[in-house]
């Protein structure tokens, strides 16, 4: 298993973007560059609404996912490894993990160390309890510009929401995941008390 400093690399180029870009590109998964860059963009377009700082918000939206290149296999172990607590949940769907190893890379990698640009990178998937406007803005850009091809199906929904504010946006955007989701995360459930969301969905 490789560790985190195993996924450090020399980039060619000193611009974070094109880092990313040649991050990805080095696991062959050009399309979440694709979809980082996307959400970066949208991000710091939201940052620029609800004022809140734009460069935090699109270094958070480049790097959310540079999580995605560890094997789902490496995941728990790797968490283990670095004393960190695994949820059963996390256990059941280690996926869900990369949004936490996202942190890992973000800071050894690509040498982050601004805490509101972790936060919201480490919550971008689950959302979670207290979570800062930052952390909400992420959560929702990251689910305008979603990884599939097509709209998403709530985003007419979503868009009108944030007309109102983020906190309205991430209901929209939870209660439509409800009606699909695989595992119930904690930070999930958390969020979702802070945000007044009932369990059950209608
Ligand atoms: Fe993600
Ligand atoms: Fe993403």
């Amino acid at each position: 298993m490789k560790t985190i400093v195993d996924y450090k690399m020399k980039f060619k180029d000193a611009e974070l973007e094109n880092q990313v870009q040649e991050f990805f590109e080095s696991y062959n998964k050009e399309e979440v560059a694709t979809h980082s860059i996307e959400v970066a963009n949208e991000a710091r377009k939201m940052a620029k609404t609800f004022g809140l700082p734009e460069e935090k918000a699109f270094i958070a939206g480049l790097l959310h996912d540079t999580g995605i290149v560890i094997p789902q296999e490496d995941r728990v172990p790797l968490h283990i490894s670095l004393n960190e607590k695994v949820f059963e949940e996390e256990k059941e769907l280690p996926m869900i993990l990369h949004q936490k190893q996202s942190v890992f890379i973000s800071r050894e990698v690509f040498g982050i160390t601004d805490e509101q640009i972790l936060s919201a990178i480490e919550s971008h998937t689950t959302l979670k309890k207290n979570a800062t406007e930052l952390d909400k803005l992420i959560f929702i850009a990251d689910k305008v510009k979603w990884d599939r091809t097509d709209n998403a199906p709530y985003l007419d929904d979503l868009n009108k929401a944030l007309r109102n504010s983020l906190d309205e946006g991430c209901k929209v955007y939870i209660k439509w995941a409800l009606s699909d989701i695989i595992v119930f995360h904690p930070w999930l459930k958390e969020a979702m008390d802070d945000l007044k969301i009932s369990y059950l969905t209608d």
